[in-house]
C-alpha cells in the first residue's frame, strides 16, 4: 500500500508508521520537524519500510498545503491512505481568555485539518479510490470545561469528516473518524495517568485495523464508545455543572 502520513513524528503517528513498516508499505511523510522526521524516517527503513519521501511544512500554513500534498502524490504516484495526526493541547484557561490563543489552538486541531481536507479531497476524488483517515478526539464529542477549545476544534472535524463522508462515497473514497481517549503521548506527558489510558502502539493497532476494516467512527480503545455514550447521555442542567 501507499501511504500518506500527515503530522508523521507525532506518537500515535509513529507507531502507527511502525506497523505500516513492518508490512513493508510504501510510505510519504509530513512533519514540520525536519530533524525528528529524519530520525523517524531512518527508524522506519530499518523496520522494513519503503520510504519514498518526506517533506517538512508547519501545517498551521495553509499555503503550503497543496505544494506538500502534490509533491507526495506525484511520488507516490497514487495514494490508498491518507492519515492527518498532527495536533496540540491548549492550555485551557489561558485559551479562553486570549482570543490569539484559541485562533492559534483552533487553527492547529481544526482549519488546518479542513485546508489540508480539501485538497485531499479532490486528488481522492480524481483517484477514485483510498481511504482519507483524520485522528480526532473524544473530546469533540461533548463540550466540557476543562478542555472545550480543544474539544470545539475536534469537534469541527469530525462534523466535516461526517459531510465529506457521504460526499465522497460515490467516488469510492472511505473516510474514517478515529477517536482516542486518554493517550500516554508528549502532548499529555504533564497529566497524571490513570486506569484509562492508552499507549500510543494500542491506538496505532486500532488505527491499522480500523483503516483495513473500512469503519466509519471509531473510538480507541473501543470502551471509549461507552463512556463517551453515556456523557453524551447526561442532561444539560446536570452537566453543566460538572467540572470534569
Ligand atoms: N494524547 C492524547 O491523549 C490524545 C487524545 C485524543 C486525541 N489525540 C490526538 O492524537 C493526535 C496525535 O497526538 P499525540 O498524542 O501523538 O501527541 P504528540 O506526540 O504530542 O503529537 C502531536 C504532533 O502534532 C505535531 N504538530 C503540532 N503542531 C503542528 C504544526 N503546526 N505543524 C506540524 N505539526 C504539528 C507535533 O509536531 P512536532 O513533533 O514538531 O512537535 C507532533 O508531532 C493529535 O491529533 C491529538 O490531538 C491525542
Amino acid at each position: 500500500m501507499k501511504i500518506l502520513i500527515i503530522g508523521a513524528t507525532s506518537a500515535i503517528a509513529k507507531a502507527t508508521a511502525r506497523i505500516y513498516a513492518e508490512r513493508k508499505h510504501e510510505l510519504f511523510l509530513i512533519a514540520r520537524n525536519e530533524a525528528r522526521l529524519n530520525d523517524l524516517a531512518a527508524d522506519l527503513d530499518v523496520r522494513g519500510a519503503q520510504i519514498v519521501g518526506h517533506s517538512v511544512v508547519d501545517l498551521t500554513k495553509h499555503r503550503d498545503h497543496g505544494k506538500a500534498i502534490e509533491g507526495a502524490f506525484s511520488v507516490l504516484d497514487s495514494v490508498d491512505v491518507a492519515l492527518i495526526c498532527h495536533g496540540s493541547l491548549p492550555d485551557q484557561a489561558a485559551s479562553e481568555i486570549n482570543f490569539k490563543l484559541a485562533e492559534k489552538e483552533i487553527n492547529t486541531n481544526g482549519l488546518s485539518v479542513i485546508s489540508l481536507l480539501t485538497i485531499l479531497s479532490q486528488k481522492f476524488k480524481a483517484q477514485g479510490s483510498g481511504t482519507i483517515a483524520v485522528i480526532t478526539s473524544v473530546a469533540g464529542d461533548r463540550g466540557r470545561q476543562p478542555n472545550f477549545v480543544y474539544g470545539a476544534a475536534k469537534s469541527m472535524v469530525s462534523t466535516y469528516l461526517q459531510g465529506m463522508r457521504g460526499k465522497l462515497l460515490s467516488y469510492k473514497v472511505h473516510v474514517v473518524d478515529i477517536r482516542p481517549g486518554l493517550v500516554d503521548s508528549p502532548m499529555t506527558a504533564h497529566i497524571k495517568k490513570g486506569l484509562l489510558w492508552s499507549s500510543p502502539e494500542k491506538i496505532a493497532g486500532k488505527i491499522v485495523r480500523s483503516i483495513a476494516a473500512r469503519k466509519h467512527t471509531v473510538y480507541a480503545p473501543g470502551y471509549w464508545r461507552g463512556i463517551m455514550f453515556v456523557v453524551r447521555l447526561i442532561p444539560e442542567f446536570i452537566f453543566k455543572r460538572l467540572k470534569f
